[in-house]
């Protein structure tokens, strides 16, 4: 292997140790303890483990966490309410909904009913507007903790040929707005892209979150570019993979990330770092909420 990797698992694990610093600090100071509200509906067992973890790395770093696990049949209104009662709770600096939603329930008014300012997922329209017009606010965790991977890692990225596969709501659209505030020259690639193929050779920096394994091939990846796999997928026999051909494009690549230790610890980090965020957005808006 000729490409350096990226550790995720060791950067992820700076970001939560300095956000739990920070909280200490606000509690030395007599401030309030930063509160996630973390909502979970139905019985999808992927989502149980991620929010399990959301709430383990909230412990560790000294915020609050409020569950609220709903029965899979759940009625768009009594979720409605949830995030009233949520957005109205001053305990609350963040709320987060964890996707997917069961079927019978649209996501969109939910999303867009979480105060902006409490939207720690960064998936409000408000929220991605601002980074969309170069003025950040809160973040999308994943791609927000991709460009901390890439700045963590002393890589500079301004003016690269950035190609991003995948262009969902809550990775690649988003990633593709932080790589142009970035200054990337960004191509993003989706299920209508005709060429993948030369849009991942022309790339000086590769991120490939799609959600299928070995779609980008190895032989594709351009000679020293930095590659970023959001892929996490489970082969038959057990193992995790991401959606590059690992060995091949690590002889490739001059950078690349490892499929589990890579992009996958920064999603739950970067929560942290909004949840944290959040509370002291929150103690300017409302001073007295500070006393508490
Ligand atoms: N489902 C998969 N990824 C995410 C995420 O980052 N946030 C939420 N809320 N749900 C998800």
């Amino acid at each position: 292997m000729t490409a350096q990797l990226i550790d995720g698992k060791a950067i992820a694990a700076q970001v939560r140790e300095q956000v739990a610093r920070q909280v200490e600090a606000r509690r030395i100071e007599g401030k309030r303890i930063p509160g996630l509200a973390v909502i979970l509906v139905g019985e999808d067992p992927a989502s149980h483990v991620y929010v399990s973890n959301k709430h383990r790395a909230c412990e560790q770093a000294g915020i609050l966490s409020f569950r609220h696990a709903l029965p899979a049949d759940t009625t768009q209104e009594a979720l409605e309410r949830l995030i009233d009662e949520l957005n109205a709770d001053s305990r609350v600096d963040g709320i987060l909904l964890q996707l997917p939603l069961p079927e019978h329930l649209d996501d969109r008014p939910i999303l867009e009913r979480i105060l902006p300012h409490k939207d720690v997922d960064g998936f409000h329209p408000y929220n991605l507007g601002r980074l969309a017009q170069r003025q950040p606010m809160l973040r999308p965790c994943t791609p927000k903790g991709i460009m901390t991977l890439l700045q963590a890692s002393g890589l500079k990225v301004r003016g690269l040929d950035a190609t991003v596969v995948g262009a969902s709501n809550i990775v690649g659209r988003p990633m593709a707005l932080e790589l142009m505030l970035a200054g990337c020259t960004t191509t993003v690639c989706h299920r209508f892209t005709r060429n993948l193929e030369t849009h991942v050779r022309r790339a000086e920096l590769l991120v490939v979150a799609v959600g299928k394994p070995g779609l980008v091939k190895g032989e594709w990846v351009r000679e020293g570019a930095i590659v970023i796999d959001v892929g996490i997928n489970r082969e038959q026999d057990g193992r995790l993979v991401g959606d590059v051909e690992f060995a091949p494009a690590a002889e490739r690549a001059g950078w690349i990330t490892p499929v589990p230790g890579g992009v996958g610890p920064m999603t739950v980090a970067s929560l942290l770092e909004n949840t944290l965020g959040a509370a002291e957005q929150h103690d300017a808006m409302a001073p007295a909420a500070a006393d508490r």
